[in-house]
């Protein structure tokens, strides 16, 4: 894929309606207020945002929020696989649930952020009159936020009507949605299909430095991969292996590896059917010539909870009974090791349940060790991001992702669609 596109920098916005894809997609609080409990990713866009306004362009800003179901008798079909009682599936539920997603907090906290008026408009077909109005009446240096992009059914589905009808409100799009490129969809990529589409900073950032780990890294390369499960991180592995010097595993993942050499896992995490896999992978690593490290020793409980009873073991000794929580102290020497020597760290998915303060031992050192290293240090989105977070270590790496799913795919090596609908350089 080519990384190298054109951004806001390589036009001229000054005078031009300018549609932006956002993701704010932001958590909220559970108990219905609409607080927003994270705004890191309004924050992100907010370089871009300004740098708009400040050429005096008119900037249509939109975003999708969370999974909304905009058809009624899929919402229906969803909610009963899910175990619900259909009679209890009212229209007015349906019509709550989309209120949740509204874009009203966004809104209100973009506007905080900017300290300035950001108008609100659109209803469930995002772009109707109204917004083709206010759209139209846009002056240079205002912003307006339409409504969830995925309140219309065409923005999933990718469809070229819907498209048009959001690119109809501009003359150029400019996308700084990293979360979500690995989308195709109708505001993350169907819509440069009619317009100049260019990234924002955004963007441009996270593929200067997710790509130029990927393309041209500072060598040593070492690759951290942890998480739950071999299954999800098959793409990472296999294209890490055709990049990477060193790969390390833990997390849940590193049990199904264990499991596959004869280990005992005890009740540890296990993809029975990911075994061969994960001994093929040790093999591809060794004929590459790719150091693949494995946990020495590990962490083990008598139950998944935060103040189980615990004790160290060596790997694949785990008794029956007890499971993997987090590696061993013998493996936390050895992965800081590695990462110290190391040109560039990208590492996605944490060591243990860092969630149980017993159990992130192993996620805090390796954090620790990477915010010692001379490295160039690039942490995925998602969960390692919210666990270098979480241990206070954000801001001693030199990227952390926006994009949880996008980085994942970027790290597969796959195209990504949102990236891909941009001109190039
Ligand atoms: C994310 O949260 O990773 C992005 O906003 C993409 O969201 P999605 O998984 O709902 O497409």
């Amino acid at each position: 894929m080519n990384y190298n596109k054109k951004t806001v920098k390589d036009i001229d916005v000054k005078g031009k309606k300018v549609l932006l894809r956002c993701d704010f997609n932001v958590p909220q609080a559970k108990d219905g207020s609409g607080t927003i409990t994270d705004d890191k990713r309004i924050r992100a866009a907010l370089p871009t945002i300004q740098y708009l306004l400040d050429q005096g362009a008119a900037v249509i800003a939109c975003s999708h929020l969370g999974k909304p179901e905009p058809d009624f008798d899929k919402w229906v079909k969803k909610q009963t696989e899910k175990g619900k009682d259909p009679a209890s599936l009212t229209k007015e539920k349906w019509e709550k649930s989309l209120e949740a997603l509204c874009m009203e907090p966004v809104a209100k906290r973009l506007s905080e952020l900017l300290g300035k008026p950001v108008t609100l408009a659109g209803d469930i077909n995002v772009v109707n009159d109204d917004v083709q109005a206010k759209a139209a009446a846009l002056k240079p240096g205002e912003i307006m936020l339409l409504q969830n992009t995925r309140f219309n059914k065409g923005e999933t589905k990718n469809n070229p009507e819907f498209a048009k009808k959001l690119a109809d409100l501009a003359d150029v799009y400019v996308s700084d949605a990293f979360g979500a490129v690995h989308r195709a969809h109708a505001s993350t990529a169907g819509v440069a299909d009619y317009l100049p589409a260019v990234s924002g900073f955004l963007i441009q950032k996270e593929l200067d430095f997710i790509g130029g780990a990927l393309a041209n890294p500072k060598r040593p390369l070492v690759a951290i991969l942890g998480g739950s499960k071999v299954s999800s991180k098959i793409g990472v592995i296999n294209n890490l292996l055709e990049i990477a010097d060193t790969i390390i595993i833990g997390g849940g993942m590193a049990y199904t590896f264990s499991a596959a050499q004869g280990g005992k896992v005890g009740d540890s995490l296990l993809e029975e059917d990911w075994k061969d896999y994960a001994n093929d992978m040790v093999k591809k690593a060794a004929d590459k010539g790719v150091k693949l490290l494995l946990p020495v020793d590990t962490v083990c409980a008598d139950a998944f909870a935060p103040d189980a009873k615990s004790q160290v073991v060596k790997a694949g000794e785990i008794p029956d009974g007890w499971q993997g929580l987090d590696i061993g102290p013998e493996t936390v020497k050895l992965y800081c090791d590695a990462v110290a020597d190391a040109g560039t760290v990208i590492w996605n998915g944490p060591m243990g349940v860092f969630e149980f303060d017993k159990f992130a031992v192993g996620t805090k050192a390796v954090a620790e060790a990477l915010s010692k290293t001379s490295a160039i240090t690039i942490i995925g989105g998602g969960d390692s991001a919210a666990a270098v977070q979480q241990l206070g270590y954000a801001d001693k790496m030199t990227h952390i992702s926006t994009g949880g799913g996008a980085s994942l795919e970027f790290m597969e090596g796959k195209e990504l669609p949102g990236v891909a609908c941009l001109l190039d350089a």
